[in-house]
């Protein structure tokens, strides 16, 4: 672990701009060796607080209320409105195939490429138009053989990683999966290559890869919900592991979030 000493004599990562970025996350890292300590810290907070957020309490009673208005049905918002509504986790997953052409509609919805005049963006904003996450598929029941799939909106293919048959045993091994109630045919793993975007931001990069995760995740939840496909986002894995499955160079790109895909059962 490096301390924050080393942050400060800029001696992390200062060649790629994210030194205080790299010592935070270094910090929130889960490990084999600190995993349990922290599910002992999941455990307790539900314990302990019975209200945790206090969300119903009003948080301004000095203030002056404006009510809102009813939903007014004029927006065409019929089929968002259901995505939006309609989604949930959902926690168990049918075991069947997912096809190759699924699996494209769904990447091209939730993070495709769009091309607007000279410019080549995507169905997700991102901060400068950086573009710094890169998804990685873990296919355990797919058309695709089992193994890892690298996925980057700018390109209409799949970089095929590797071959692992085995895909589906270890999973636990890399992503924390004890909630998950079946067998998940396919995982995509979020990792953000910081390198272009703190060149640009320097270590505000960071937030803004964590922000556009976020964005992809959204995208991805409703279009699972339109696809009749389950889906759990996962927050919890063990980065350096995960990284190392990956094949990524943990020095700059880290994983950051994942999900969880299957048909509805
Ligand atoms: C950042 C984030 C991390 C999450 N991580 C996990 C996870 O590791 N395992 C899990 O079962 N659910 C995870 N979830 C799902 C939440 O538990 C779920 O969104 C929450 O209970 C609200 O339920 P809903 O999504 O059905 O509205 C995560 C959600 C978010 C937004």
């Amino acid at each position: 672990m490096r301390e924050i000493k080393d942050v400060f004599n800029k001696k992390v990562n200062h060649e790629n701009e994210f030194d205080v970025a790299a010592f935070y996350h270094e910090n929130s890292e889960f490990t084999c060796l600190n995993v349990d300590s922290k599910l002992q810290k999941i455990s307790d907070f539900y314990l302990l607080k019975k209200d945790p957020l206090n969300v119903t309490k009003d948080l301004f009673p000095f203030c002056e209320k404006v009510e809102l208005l009813k939903f007014k049905k004029k927006w065409d918002f019929s089929n968002l409105k259901k995505l939006l509504f309609n989604r949930r986790t959902r926690r168990s997953f049918a075991f069947n195939k997912l096809s190759l052409q699924k699996i494209s509609d769904f990447l091209n919805m939730s993070y495709g490429r769009k091309t607007v005049g000279d410019n080549i963006l995507s169905t997700v904003p991102s901060g400068g138009a950086l573009f710094p996450i890169h998804l990685y598929l873990f296919s355990i029941n797919t058309a695709l053989e089992n193994g890892i799939y690298h996925y980057y909106f700018k390109n209409n293919y799949l970089d095929q990683i590797k071959v692992v048959k085995n895909m589906g045993d270890d999973i636990g091994k890399y992503l924390m999966i004890e909630n998950l109630e079946s067998k998940v045919p396919l995982y995509i793993v979020f990792t953000a290559d910081l390198r272009d975007a703190s060149l640009k931001y320097g270590n505000r990069a960071y937030r803004f890869a964590l922000i556009e995760a976020g964005h992809i995740a959204q995208n991805m939840s409703l279009i699972a919900e339109n696809m009749k496909w389950n889906s759990t986002l996962l927050g919890g894995f063990f980065d350096k592991d995960l990284a190392k499955m990956i094949g990524v160079n943990y020095n700059y790109e880290k994983p950051v979030y994942a999900i969880a895909l299957g048909e509805s059962v």
